[in-house]
């Protein structure tokens, strides 16, 4: 169904998008809603009308596709005068027509079914911005059928779908453009892919949920429970009523898929991110971790060793005074360490309606200035040319060697320390610091607090499966796996 006051979307054949009747701008005028920029000299502005524009066929007004539209329209001027090229939204796909058609100017087509977008053959480009994994990977395979560009932020869809869709991409010679699917307002995904391409890339490390940002940065700052910091984040709309994906650490595991075969040369592989969410996290450890002088993230770690590649995201110690430890709230930031560049940080809000439209826009920029070229002249969708992609092993976290936190709560402290010693160096786990606390909530316990030596997962794990099943071993031991970052 179309949206009564706008014109219907013409059959195939390449016909032309019917416009509102009155009231409707041009499809060669420039937009100047946001102010005055220079556009240059009469040759310049004239060479950019000259050029058709870059017709696009947004798919979802939501959060982002409402930024996306705006954006496009407040600064018209200034990306026409970078780009060469006016980016001219010509037809969009929603549910509700009603609420969309408010935003929207007359000169737009409004549809609400998104299959009409992805076949008109006015369209240069499909954006898609309507979320999810099953509509959203039909939709972006039919428009690459039909040799349309895509540009989404859909980590979702690409971290499980990404190797079908950037093959179909290849095969057709068209772009699949994502840099707001990752961490967005900040330029991530461009930097692995340009700015760093002259490095090998050692390990990437980041915090790219803003929500368990939010929600750990409260319960340290307020000493505040999970649940309560939560509820906050739900409140202040940094959390969705159903937090699950962002919580439970899917989010950041789908952009760490992405990170990590843009910095590696790896194929998609979400399947293979060890993730753990912050939902067990218990505040009294943040407190203590903090006394130690860490602090504790949700990070997304994939690093390159000896024996494969890392990846997995888990809430982290990392040292009070390291860069990412200074990250608080919803933002979130990216620190690279490759051969050539050293560490490099890279700092910003996470989501967003216009942080991620400047993503999104900037992809459709790009787009105005590679779509003429042949493929092989383009920066490749993963960073790395389609033949070099090739698998590492990835591996088990079992086999992960990294320095964690403990802690035990324990009775009858004076019997039960020198035992866990003992335990601890008969499985050759080193103990580089223990504090001995007061219990959070019991004064009969000890909280028994230790940092080891760089130890294998499997080796710790032993031996903790040993500690907790002595009578003074109170409950599950509480472990955060520790990283230098340097
Ligand atoms: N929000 C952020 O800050 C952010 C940041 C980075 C990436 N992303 C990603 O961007 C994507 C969109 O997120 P969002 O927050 O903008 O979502 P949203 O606010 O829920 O918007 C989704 C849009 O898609 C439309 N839609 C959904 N199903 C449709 C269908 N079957 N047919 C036509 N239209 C349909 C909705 O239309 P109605 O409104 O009419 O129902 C709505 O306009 C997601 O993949 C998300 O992960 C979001």
């Amino acid at each position: 169904m179309y949206q009564d006051h706008q014109a219907s979307v013409s059959p195939p054949g390449r016909p032309k998008v019917k416009r509102a009747p009155s009231g409707g701008r041009e499809p060669h005028e420039v937009g100047n809603r946001g102010g005055s920029f220079a556009l240059g000299n009469h040759s310049s502005v004239a060479s950019i009308h000259a050029m058709a524009p870059l017709r696009v066929g947004l798919l979802g007004l939501g959060t982002v596709g409402a930024g996306t539209y705006t954006v496009l329209q407040r600064n018209a001027e200034v990306i026409a005068a970078r780009t060469g090229r006016r980016i001219e939204i010509a037809m969009v796909a929603v549910r509700n027509l009603a609420r969309a058609a408010r935003l929207l100017g007359p000169e737009v087509v409004l549809v609400d079914d998104p299959f009409l977008v992805v076949n008109h053959p006015d369209t240069d480009v499909v954006v898609e911005v309507i979320g999810g994994t099953t509509l959203a990977r039909e939709l972006v395979l039919q428009a690459i059928a039909n040799g349309k560009h895509v540009v989404t932020a859909n980590k979702a869809l690409l971290a499980v779908h990404g190797s079908e869709i950037f093959a179909a991409a290849q095969a057709q010679g068209v772009v699949v453009a994502y840099e707001g699917a990752v961490a967005v307002s900040i330029p991530i995904i461009k930097a692995l892919r340009e700015g760093l391409t002259a490095n090998r890339i050692e390990w990437i490390a980041g915090i790219i949920n803003g929500t368990t940002n939010y929600i750990l940065s409260e319960m340290k700052a307020k000493g505040v429970s999970f649940a309560d910091a939560l509820a906050d984040a739900q409140r202040l709309g940094y959390a969705e009523a159903d937090p699950a994906f962002d919580v439970e650490g899917i989010d950041a595991a789908h952009k760490l898929t992405l990170l990590a075969s843009n910095a590696f040369g790896v194929p998609v592989q979400f399947d293979k991110v060890h993730v753990e969410g912050i939902t067990q996290l218990d505040s009294a450890d943040i407190a203590f971790a903090e006394r130690l002088g860490y602090c504790v993230k949700l990070l997304g770690i994939a690093k390159r060793n000896a024996q494969g590649l890392e990846l997995r995201v888990h809430p982290t110690l990392i040292a009070a005074d390291h860069l990412l430890a200074h990250v608080n709230g919803p933002m979130n930031a990216v620190m690279v360490k490759s051969d050539a560049a050293g560490v490099t940080m890279y700092y910003g809000a996470g989501a967003g309606s216009e942080q991620t439209a400047s993503a999104v826009i900037a992809d459709l920029v790009d787009l105005c200035r590679v779509s003429d070229l042949a493929h092989r002249h383009r920066v490749p969708s993963l960073a790395f040319q389609p033949g070099a992609i090739a698998e590492l092993p990835v591996l088990a976290v079992e086999d992960v060697e990294t320095v964690y936190y403990l802690r035990l709560d324990i009775a009858k402290l004076s019997r039960t320390l020198p035992k866990l010693m003992a335990c601890f160096a008969d499985a050759k786990v080193g103990v580089q610091q223990l504090d001995v606390l007061e219990h959070p909530s019991d004064p009969e316990l000890n909280a028994v607090v230790l940092l080891t030596e760089p130890t294998q997962e499997r080796v710790l794990r032993g031996a903790i499966a040993e500690l907790e099943q002595w009578p003074t071993v109170m409950g599950f031991a509480k472990t955060i796996r520790m990283e230098g970052l340097c």
